[in-house]
């Protein structure tokens, strides 16, 4: 009797754990995209033909980073596929906002077969354009670029109204095995490195923001002063570090 039993649980096995595995298996659209590119809200198709079949558990992601400078030119950063992490959420981030340069994020996490399916950035975009570029200048002029990698030039543009200041930085994004680099300048009233508001992780996308130690050229000359105070500050900081590591090596064997 208890081998008749046994066989009844092996015959269920057999036909059962098929079909288990088979209602499992779940797919996603995959793939990712770097570029810049001319008014992306009407032409950038997200839809990817490539398929990935997750592993259990998994959801679908599709993830965007929007920048956007002076024109009509955005940078983008796009990736879909399967993820075993997160939660079904979307979330949307406007880390910095026009006029000026402006800074969007996009990601979508979701649980049933090829829900990452979206294919145009319309309603992503309209929410940014809701803060229209005020026309008309502040006299202010910044070096203006956006590229893959760094800049070839970067003329000097007029600001528009309501902005105060340069941005100058370098945004490097990263997941898995694929690394981008972009360079970035502008004109902007965000104070510092701060195009991504501090937020270093977006979907799936690793984000690290960094500037030239003077990203920062304000209008009036007396705010020179400003960003003089914390190259001193960092330069008492140096000191001490470099007594502390002589110090130490000193008093070493
Ligand atoms: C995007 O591309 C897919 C296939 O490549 C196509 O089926 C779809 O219609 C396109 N969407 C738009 C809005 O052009
Ligand atoms: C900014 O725009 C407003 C109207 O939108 C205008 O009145 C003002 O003069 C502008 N400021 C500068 C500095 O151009």
């Amino acid at each position: 009797m208890g081998a008749c039993h046994f066989q009844g649980l092996l015959l269920l096995f057999l036909l059962g754990a098929p079909t288990l595995i088979m209602a499992e298996k779940f797919f996603c659209q995959k793939g990712t995209f770097m570029g810049i590119q001319e008014n992306p809200a009407s032409t950038f198709n997200w839809t990817s033909e490539k398929v990935e079949a997750c592993d259990n558990g998994a959801l679908c992601q599709e993830t965007i980073l929007l920048i956007k400078s002076a024109g009509t030119k955005t940078a983008i950063v796009a990736t879909k596929s399967c993820s075993l992490e997160g939660t079904p959420a979307i979330t949307y981030i406007q880390h910095t906002a026009a006029p000026g340069l402006a800074a969007i994020s996009y990601s979508n996490y979701c649980e049933d077969p090829f829900c990452n399916n979206r294919e145009g950035l319309h309603d992503i975009w309209n929410i940014e354009a809701t803060e229209e570029e005020t026309e008309g200048t502040t006299g202010l002029r910044c070096p203006t670029c956006l590229a893959l990698g760094s800049c070839l030039n970067a003329p000097s543009l007029a600001c528009p109204n309501k902005t105060d200041r340069c941005y100058q930085g370098q945004l490097q994004v990263s997941e898995g095995n694929f690394n981008s680099l972009l360079e970035i300048k502008g004109c902007t009233s965000i104070i510092g490195c701060r195009l991504m508001s501090g937020i270093f992780k977006v979907g799936p996308l690793w984000v690290k923001e960094t500037c030239p130690i003077r990203f920062i050229s304000t209008r009036k000359i007396d705010s020179g002063a400003m960003w003089l105070h914390p190259s001193v500050w960092k330069l008492k900081l140096l000191l001490i570090l470099l007594l502390l590591v002589l110090g130490g090596s000193a008093s070493g064997p």
